[in-house]
């Protein structure tokens, strides 16, 4: 009997979600989507966007370069305070959720639309999946770590990227047949578009020379919302760009925040020297760009796996990370705020001494797959 409900269920065609907000979401879903597709009579699949991000630098680039269709649902909630922004995707996802009754919602990372639906999705008794569970930086303070560990709780599949992440879930209680261990996504993405990216030499455009320029992205709140802390960073910066020319698109959280505390002056205005700012760019141009950089300067997540793939040197602007296997494994190095911390790394990589990784278990662009997989047996 149980084994004839099982097969009955196999043969229903199943509709499922895929949620993402953000912009180091869109990359997380692409494959995931592709790779569904292949299933036409097990799976129809449905992107839902929230509009968590909107303009078109953070959002709708990244559908035409990753070849992801318009979305089928976009709830459209814009920019608020972490309490009214989660609480409207909460409102506008759960109708779409009564109305469509999908069989698996997917949320992928850990920004406030991946808690926001993984909330709604528990509460309505829809099967979630998160991709990129067990992450931690064990460091309350960021929302995200908030997000993640709430995501998880919540979740009946939890799909990871490393076996540190395995060892965290397991520790927090989560069942192991719970727990898949298949890769990691974005990589996924990074591995497909990567021959494409490199063909289009981004950084001649913006006169630089193939590595000879770092690349910056900035824009955690920890980082640019307190007048002092932003300051600090931008000296370290400014001796760092008297060596070698920083390039920084812009996060809009960034701009704000350079425009309150009036930081304009610690800009360039030549497009090659000292730090200089351009807007936020599309996947392929910012893949061109991390691929021929000397070195990447962060404080995103995202950001350390690839460059640890790329075998790009990377100095993490944070206290902690919720990726240590890049660090372990990778080109990380965790260089937090400290100005003279991360001008002394950055001299060393600039004077050829740089840290050198490998790619971490299952980083090898088979994750939507192994994803895929798991779902079609369940
Ligand atoms: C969010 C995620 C963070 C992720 C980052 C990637 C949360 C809690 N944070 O942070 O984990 O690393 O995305 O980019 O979910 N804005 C625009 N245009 C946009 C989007 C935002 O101008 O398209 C501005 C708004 O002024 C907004 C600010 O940027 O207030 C911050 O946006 P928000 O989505 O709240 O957080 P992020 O800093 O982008």
């Amino acid at each position: 009997m149980k084994r004839t409900l099982k097969k009955i269920q196999k043969m229903k065609k199943r509709k499922i979600f895929l949620v993402a907000g953000a912009r180091p979401n869109f990359m997380k879903i692409a494959p995931l989507w592709r790779e569904l597709k292949k299933f036409p009579s097990q799976f129809s699949s449905y992107i839902i966007h929230t509009g968590q991000h909107y303009d078109y630098e953070m959002s709708r680039i990244f559908f035409k370069n990753l070849g992801l269709p318009r979305p089928h649902f976009y709830l459209g909630v814009g920019s608020a305070s972490h309490a009214k922004q989660t609480a409207k995707i909460m409102v506008k996802f759960e109708k779409v959720v009564c109305d469509q009754m999908p069989d698996i919602i997917t949320v992928v990372g850990d920004v406030n639309s991946t808690l926001a639906c993984s909330l709604v999705a528990a509460k309505l008794r829809v099967p979630l999946a998160h991709v990129e569970a067990g992450l931690r930086s064990f460091d309350r303070e960021m929302p995200e770590e908030i997000n993640r560990v709430v995501a998880d709780a919540l979740s009946d599949y939890l799909f990871t990227t490393c076996e540190d992440a395995n060892r965290n879930l397991r520790r927090e209680g989560i069942p192991q047949e719970k727990i898949f261990f298949v890769g990691n996504v974005m990589i996924d993405t990074l591995l497909s578009l990567k021959r494409e990216a490199q063909g289009r030499n981004t950084w001649k455009t913006f006169g630089l020379r193939k590595k000879g320029y770092a690349l910056l992205t900035l824009h955690r709140s920890e980082n640019v919302d307190k007048k002092e802390v932003f300051v600090n960073i931008l000296e370290a910066f400014r001796k760092i760009g008297n060596h070698i020319p920083i390039i920084f698109p812009i996060h809009p959280r960034a701009t704000k925040q350079i425009r309150k505390f009036k930081l304009g002056k610690y800009f360039s205005s030549q497009p090659n020297s000292g730090i200089f700012r351009v807007k936020p760019l599309g996947y392929i141009d910012f893949l061109n760009l991390m691929c021929d950089s000397k070195f990447v300067l962060t404080d995103s997540g995202g950001i350390q796996e690839e460059t640890t793939v790329l075998n790009i040197p990377c100095l993490t602007l944070r206290k902690n990370t919720e990726r240590p296997v890049t660090v372990k494994e990778g080109t990380n190095i965790v260089v937090g705020a400290d100005p003279r911390r991360i001008v002394r790394e950055a001299t060393r990589i600039i004077n050829g001494k740089e840290k050198k990784g490998k790619t971490p278990p299952l980083w090898e662009g088979k994750a939507a797959q192994r994803i895929v997989k798991v779902l079609l047996n369940t």
